[in-house]
């Protein structure tokens, strides 16, 4: 088990990528903080976890919220003692230009993908320094990289959660801290389920690996970073998108 008794907080945990990330954890040996907006939901990842034979508990989290965001790093540490892993997924992905988008639809995206790395960070690396160390992942996104049409406010987000990724593991490589992001490619979630049947038929003509994602492929790279294996590596950018950002597709 690769991380046997260690202690992870992940964001956004009852859905998509942070409860695949969550249950390949527990599968390791590591118990889980639950979080997420959606308690029903994260509740739910807790009993899959249980049922790995893995410890773990629900805690009703809004990642925009300084107040909620102390109160979750609260309860890992009366729960578990410490904190050895945090994974900031929670995200939105909403459709729209600059022009289309409003000002509060503009503020929730920056609110809920970059602030709440921001925040996740701002509270627990202080908890990880007491402790000697840990180990941070953000779950940014291949659009942090590149640009696509109609997604200004997630574009900039993440584009800001892989700098703001490198700028923090230069301040706290000494500390012991490694941070890096997962930058995943088109992953089989709820946030995607309304992709329409040409969409996804286009998106997979183009990429080298021509299959969908699928959360255990982020759960994967989240366990590497985590683990010790990846002791040497900090303020990377794991790319986990099948080849799509590799260039110009095949025909
Ligand atoms: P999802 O919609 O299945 O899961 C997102 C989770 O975040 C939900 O459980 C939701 O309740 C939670 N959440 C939303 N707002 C929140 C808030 N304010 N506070 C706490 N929790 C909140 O979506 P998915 O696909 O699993 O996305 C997870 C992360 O992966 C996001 O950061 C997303 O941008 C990223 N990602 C996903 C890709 C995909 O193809 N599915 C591609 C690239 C990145």
């Amino acid at each position: 088990m690769r991380l046997r008794d260690r202690v992870a907080i992940v964001t956004g945990a009852a859905s998509g990528n942070g409860r695949g990330i969550a249950l390949r954890f527990a599968e390791e040996g590591a118990k889980i903080v639950v979080a997420d907006l959606n308690l029903s939901g994260a509740e739910e990842t807790v009993q899959m976890i249980k049922s790995r034979g893995s410890e773990a508990i629900a805690v009703q989290t809004d990642v925009t919220s300084a107040a909620d965001i102390q109160r979750m790093v609260q309860a890992a540490c009366d729960h578990f003692g410490h904190i050895d892993i945090l994974v900031n997924n929670a995200g939105i992905s909403p459709v729209g230009s600059v022009t289309e988008i409003s000002e509060e639809e503009w503020d929730l995206v920056i609110s809920v993908d970059l602030k709440s790395v921001f925040l996740g960070c701002k509270y627990t690396i202080p908890v990880m320094i007491e402790r000697g160390g840990g180990s941070i992942i953000n779950i940014a996104g291949t659009l942090g990289l590149q640009a696509a049409a109609r997604k200004a406010a997630y574009c900039a987000a993440k584009a800001g959660v892989v700098n703001l990724t490198r700028q923090m593991a230069i301040d706290y490589g000494r500390d012991n801290i490694r941070i890096n992001c997962i930058c995943p490619g088109f992953v089989d979630t709820p946030l995607t389920a309304s992709f329409s049947d040409e969409a996804r038929r286009r998106l997979l003509a183009r990429l080298p690996i021509p299959r969908v994602g699928q959360v255990e492929d982020i759960g994967n790279a989240a366990v590497y970073l985590a683990s010790d294996e990846a002791s040497y590596v900090t303020g990377l950018c794991l790319v986990v998108d099948g080849g799509q950002t590799l260039g110009i597709p095949a025909r």
